[in-house]
């Protein structure tokens, strides 16, 4: 099917406020390359609501794909005819973006006879290391963004075992309703960081969520409240808050958000090799949360007491992005595993559907 021995694919995504398209090509024995990635972030669209509205999120993913598809055509000097398919992210995330994304890539494969691959978000980001670094079967993710938070066992391109996640809010989500709290500028997790350098991690004792039970769920609303509660008490003691207490509140509460994360990619660790009976041949941190400082330090703390490799891609390819798309499209194509035009548009797809639902899940869905 291929028109030759390398894969080109052209990816879509459009499942939460990200329009991305991009085009990854494939050839035995090399590394892949992202030929051209275009990425149309929404968030000045979403700004005066606080959120993200679904429907305007829809519908500007259904004004831009277009465009975003010329786009890297003329950047990667290709049309159509050059391609070998068309990846479309079908779920899980926020229905009408995804119904515009796969209405579209409907459209685009119809139009150019190419094959449609619909590819699972989560699988994408997952299986984004094996895009960007030379990654060996079966692997560990540990996924932590403003919507998701996972632990996953990567044994194959379509084999996942969840092994924990969040009871509750996503990490991102934590970092950036905390700093709406504080009156720090969004997204929060950069603003909370860049606040924090200065602070004393250990000058409020926040807790450790789920720290004593078993198991490698996570829970970010309890620490999120307790900060708001400190915030209070200093406001009612001092009258407002200064910049030395403000770092410090930043400071103590990524402290726990990062401690919560690695001391459950300990047990992530340990259940990983228990069920498998092998260690994992890698620990690969994905999503934008990977963007701390603090939270790689200290997950790769772990994997390194364990002698275990960390790697975190590079983190255009980590927060949503039409590469991953792309590339966890080429993965099913050489599996040989292609949509028809009733490929459906998903909400909800759990990429494991072996473990049972985690309740709640976050702003922008329960993803799992
Ligand atoms: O993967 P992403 O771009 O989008 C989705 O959530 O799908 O992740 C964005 C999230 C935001 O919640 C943002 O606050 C968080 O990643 N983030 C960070 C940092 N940079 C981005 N959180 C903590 N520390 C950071 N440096
Ligand atoms: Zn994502």
């Amino acid at each position: 099917m291929s028109k030759g021995p390398s894969i080109k694919a052209l990816g879509i995504e459009s499942s939460c406020d990200d329009t991305s398209v991009a085009i990854v090509r494939y050839k035995p024995g090399e590394t892949p390359k992202v030929l051209a990635l275009v990425v149309q972030n929404q968030s000045t669209l979403h700004e005066q609501y606080g959120g993200i509205v679904p429907e305007i999120a829809a519908r500007a993913h259904s004004d831009r794909l277009d465009s975003c598809t010329l786009e890297v055509l003329k950047k990667a000097q290709l049309t159509l005819t050059d391609l070998d398919c068309i990846a479309v992210t079908a779920g899980p995330g926020l229905i009408g973006g995804v119904i515009s994304g796969v209405s579209f890539a409907k459209g685009l494969a119809a139009g150019s006879n190419l094959p449609l691959i619909g590819v699972n978000h989560l699988a994408a980001h997952a299986l984004t290391a094996r895009m960007t670094h030379k990654v060996a079967f079966p692997y560990l993710c540990l996924l932590v963004s403003g919507g998701h938070c996972q632990f996953l066992t990567v044994k194959a391109p379509d084999k996942f075992i969840r092994l924990g996640g969040t009871i509750d809010d996503a990490p991102g989500e934590a970092f950036d309703k905390t700093a709406r709290q504080l009156g720090l500028a969004q997204p929060g997790g950069p603003s909370i960081e860049k606040m924090a350098v200065s602070g004393n991690s250990t000058k409020y004792a926040f807790p450790r969520p789920l720290k004593n039970q078993q198991g490698c769920n996570l829970s970010f609303s309890g620490l999120k409240t307790s900060l708001l509660r400190a915030k209070e008490k200093i406001i009612a003691k001092e009258g407002s808050i200064s910049s030395t207490r403000m770092a410090d509140l930043c400071a103590s509460f990524q402290r726990a958000a990062s401690e919560s994360l690695s001391l459950k990619s300990q047990v992530a660790l340990d259940t990983f090799a228990k069920q498998l009976g092998q260690k994992p041949t890698l620990f690969t941190l994905s999503g934008g949360v990977a963007a701390n400082q603090v939270i790689r330090k200290d997950v790769q703390k772990i994997c390194d007491e364990e002698n275990i490799p960390f790697y975190a891609p590079p983190l255009e390819y980590c927060t949503d992005n039409g590469a991953m798309i792309a590339w966890a499209g080429i993965e099913k194509y050489r599996l040989n595993q292609f949509d028809g035009f009733d490929l459906q548009a998903r909400s909800r797809w759990p990429l494991d559907t072996t473990s049972s639902p985690i309740l709640g899940g976050g702003k922008r869905g329960a993803k799992s």
